[in-house]
């Protein structure tokens, strides 16, 4: 029997990095939360696993051999009804029963059950910034339009939340905003040389210094896509125009991102980096609970440092704030190259610095237009995909994104 004072939450990506945080954010708290639905790719035993702890009343599989799979494996007494693919997702980020939706499928797969969310005026906790970087508009006004609460995240974003001032409802307003300072680590070759990264392997790439991440994202992180994902992300969420939005390198991640006032102060959020964190705090907002993270030591950590991004050897930066300026279906066509160019990447097709090449080769392809409608931005997400593939096929070119490779 459902309790009415839990809020019910949609876990998308309940298999990945994110959706295991969340989880054990979720069971920290029984008296807050309770698990609605559960979603994943393929994952089956590990979604067994979780239906059999938390007792889903649905759990959405990607296809129907994957959900045929996790019927056979639950117990019927569990009481789990086993949906599947983008209607399965859509329907449990839209159930009038569930309160809070956690977007946290990796890549352009989480964009449909992301707006679904937003325009049934959810409480819509965005970890899937591809969504964002795809769709922003589209996204942006489906959350004006529904009342739908937008809680990113995102560390950076969630930060960037915390240090903005306050309006009179309550929620973040921009008063006396002059820039937002996103915090980058710099990934795991921030000190590499460019030819350095063309030898660099998957296992390197994803073996980020500070944290642990899904494979994607930590290529994303390696490469400094992550951070130019996250600088669009920066500019629709809080609605500001891209020079209002810098990239500065804090290889500690610690100080997860800041807010820099037109009187000179600068708000700066900080914690041990611990995804769960950003979790509790959309889970809870505007409440606080406990998240399972150490407290920060500032004495054991010592040291903050700072310092530019070198966009000579990352061009990835530079192509995605090209792709802002650009605008319409521009950060779409980069995002589903970067997609592309990664899962290349991942499995050995392609080198580490020919993903920035894939990624401004396709850009250059791909007309840009009006992202007028979620099938516009599918269209072009397609276009792009198949461009990207065929730069892939092409094998190592010298691309014009500035690097040898
Ligand atoms: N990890 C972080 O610390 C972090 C921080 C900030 C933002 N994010 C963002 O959060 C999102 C998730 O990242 P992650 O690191 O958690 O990724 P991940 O570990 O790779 O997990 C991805 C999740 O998405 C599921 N999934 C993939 N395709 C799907 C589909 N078509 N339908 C349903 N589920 C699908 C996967 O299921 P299977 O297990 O079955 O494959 C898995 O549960 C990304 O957008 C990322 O940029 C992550």
């Amino acid at each position: 029997m459902a309790n009415p004072a839990q809020q019910a939450v949609s876990v998308l990506g309940s298999t990945g990095s994110i959706g295991l945080s969340t989880l054990d954010v979720i069971a920290r708290h029984p008296d807050r939360y309770r698990v609605f639905a559960l979603a994943a790719n393929t994952s089956v035993a590990a979604m067994a696993a979780q239906c059999r702890t938390h007792r889903p009343e649905f759990a959405v599989m990607a296809c129907a051999d994957a959900a045929q799979a996790l019927r056979d494996a639950l117990p019927g007494e569990l009481g789990t009804q086993v949906l599947q693919g983008e209607e399965g997702l859509c329907r449990v980020a839209t159930d009038p029963a569930v309160d809070a939706v956690m977007a946290a499928v990796v890549g352009a797969a989480g964009l449909p059950s992301t707006l679904a969310a937003a325009r049934a005026g959810k409480r819509l906790l965005l970890a899937n910034k591809e969504s964002l970087v795809m769709a922003g508009h589209l996204l942006m006004e489906a959350v004006h339009e529904s009342g739908a609460l937008l809680l990113p995240i995102d560390s950076e974003h969630n930060a960037i939340f915390q240090c903005l001032p306050v309006d009179r409802a309550g929620r973040p307003g921009r008063a006396g905003v002059d820039k937002v300072l996103l915090t980058a680590s710099g990934g795991p070759f921030r000190t590499w040389s460019v030819a350095q990264m063309a030898a660099a392997t998957p296992e390197q790439a994803c073996a980020h210094p500070n944290w642990d991440m899904g494979r994607k994202i930590s290529v994303d992180s390696a490469t400094l896509m992550n951070k130019g994902l996250e600088f669009i992300e920066a500019c629709w969420l809080f609605d500001l125009a891209p020079e209002r939005v810098d990239v500065v390198v804090h290889p500690q991640s610690i100080v997860h991102s800041m807010v820099q006032y037109r009187d000179g102060s600068v708000l700066a959020q900080l914690g041990n980096p611990d995804m769960r964190t950003p979790i509790a705090y959309g889970l809870s907002w505007p409440e606080r609970v406990d998240a399972g993270v150490s407290p920060l030591d500032l004495v054991a950590a010592s040291r903050l440092d700072f310092e530019a991004p070198d966009e000579g050897r990352f061009p990835c930066l530079r192509l995605a704030r090209e792709a802002v300026s650009a605008g319409g279906t521009a950060m779409a066509i980069c995002n589903a190259a970067n997609e592309v160019a990664v899962a290349a990447f991942l499995d050995n097709r392609i080198g580490f610095n020919d993903i920035p090449a894939v990624i401004e080769r396709t850009l250059e392809r791909c007309p840009v237009v009006e992202p007028r409608s979620l099938a516009v931005v599918e269209t072009a997400d397609a276009e792009a995909r198949h461009a990207a593939e065929v730069f892939v096929a092409d094998g190592p070119t010298r691309g014009s994104a500035g690097v040898e490779i």
